[in-house]
């Protein structure tokens, strides 16, 4: 619930200052500085927001350099196979996950992981279910490359952008001519990534009192429950305390160790990192695997399905020492309806996150390239 820090203002160029204080205003300028406005959200995040930790102020949010980013987002010609992009994986309707267990990449391969949402990135330390990789530049990196997923080669993927003029002439125009170069990729991917913010649900406007912001009965007695047993993991407006945790899916891990995986350490093994839970509703199958198919099956799971194991979390054992968290059958309700008022269909139907095919009405050329 912290308000954004002062700090967070006067690290900023004016210029930016200006802008966000134009659409905080809401001044006839702001159409026209759509893009300064979404960045506005990262400068100067909502009152029950902590400031982002990526450093925007290393890749300034710039339209050129957005477009450019939602561009490659979308692109299947960086897989080897041609059909594969960020996109495909990760689709906007769905809060930027795809509707599989498990993701497929190039030749119908699968990916050992679900698909997670892709939202308010920039407030991550570290990504992946085993938080692998920090860095939401670098984390691009993983996709790409991965036999599973895109299947290409760094250098692959840059020969085919500097093979193409149209990305060579809207590279140069952002980042100045010569070579498109690894940062100028990923700077530009993140120029995207990192504009994916969720912070307008009805849930957000009811804490900042806003209009629209109002809970039922039945939602706000589902938010109680939802802070008196969730929270400890999911915790703040992120709905994530960012933590590596266990939640009682298995009693071994042969297939897929979590944290372990990248800590080597016995005391990780099925540990996950705790998921935001905004947009929920949309981004079924859940979990690392995408085990449940329903938010119904999730609250069964933690109300009767946990399994012990060495690494389960001690917030999962009852103090008459059974497993899971007590819920009965209304409470589930409950806490189901509050879920429901974290979908934000700003984030699930922003045109300037959808594929850029569908807003090239004034740009025909724009629409031949993505048509290769
Ligand atoms: C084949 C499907 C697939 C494709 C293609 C794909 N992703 Fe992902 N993405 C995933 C999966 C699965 C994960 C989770 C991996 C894990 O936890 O180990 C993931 C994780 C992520 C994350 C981390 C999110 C978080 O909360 O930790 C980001 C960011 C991301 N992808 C962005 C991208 C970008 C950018 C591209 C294109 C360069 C891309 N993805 C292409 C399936 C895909
Ligand atoms: C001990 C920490 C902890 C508590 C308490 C907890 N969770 Fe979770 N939750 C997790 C972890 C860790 C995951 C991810 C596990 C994975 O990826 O396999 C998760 C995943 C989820 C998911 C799936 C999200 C997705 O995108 O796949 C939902 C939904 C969820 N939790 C809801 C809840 C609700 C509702 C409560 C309270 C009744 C709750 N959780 C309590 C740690 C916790």
């Amino acid at each position: 619930m912290a308000a954004p820090s002062p700090k967070t203002w006067v690290r900023q160029p004016l210029g930016w200052l200006l802008l966000a204080a134009l659409v905080a205003v809401g001044s006839a300028a702001v159409a026209h500085w759509r893009q300064p406005a979404a960045a506005a959200v990262l400068l100067a995040p909502p009152a029950n927001f902590p400031a982002p930790v990526y450093e925007v102020a290393k890749n300034q949010p710039n339209e050129a350099a957005f477009e450019l980013g939602r561009m490659l987002f979308y692109d299947p010609r960086l897989s080897s196979d041609g059909r594969v992009s960020c996109g495909s994986c990760h689709q906007q309707a769905r809060a930027f996950t795809d509707g599989q267990a498990l993701a497929v990449g190039v030749a119908g391969r699968r990916s050992p992981r679900n698909s997670p949402a892709l939202q308010n990135l920039a407030w991550h330390r570290s990504f992946m279910a085993d938080g692998g990789v920090r860095g939401l530049e670098l984390q691009a990196l993983a996709p790409l490359t991965s036999a599973q997923e895109m299947n290409t080669p760094l250098a692959e993927a840059l020969a085919k952008l500097n093979a193409n003029p149209e990305y060579r002439r809207r590279f140069a125009a952002v980042y100045g001519p010569g070579k498109i170069d690894t940062p100028q990729f990923l700077k530009a991917l993140a120029q995207f990534t990192s504009a994916l913010t969720s912070t307008n649900s009805r849930y957000d406007q009811y804490v900042r009192h806003e209009p629209g912001g109002a809970l039922s009965a039945d939602e706000r007695r589902g938010q109680a429950l939802f802070q008196a047993k969730c929270s400890g993991c999911h915790a703040t407006d992120l709905f994530t305390d960012e933590s590596f945790r266990n939640n009682g899916l298995d009693t071994a891990f042969p297939l897929d160790s979590g944290r372990a995986h990248i800590t080597l350490a016995p005391t990780d093994a099925g540990r996950f990192r705790v998921p935001s839970l905004r947009n929920v509703a949309r981004t079924a199958p859940y979990m690392h695997d995408g085990r449940f198919q329903t938010l119904p099956d999730v609250l069964a799971h933690y109300a009767y399905g946990v399994r012990p194991s060495r690494t389960l979390d001690p917030l999962l054992r009852q103090p008459d020492g059974r497993l899971g968290i007590a819920l009965t059958e209304v409470q589930q309700r409950e806490i189901l309806a509050f879920l429901a008022t974290l979908t934000d269909t700003e984030l699930l139907t922003n045109p300037r996150f959808a594929p850029p095919a569908a807003r090239q009405e004034t740009n025909p050329r724009g629409m031949q390239l993505s048509a290769n």
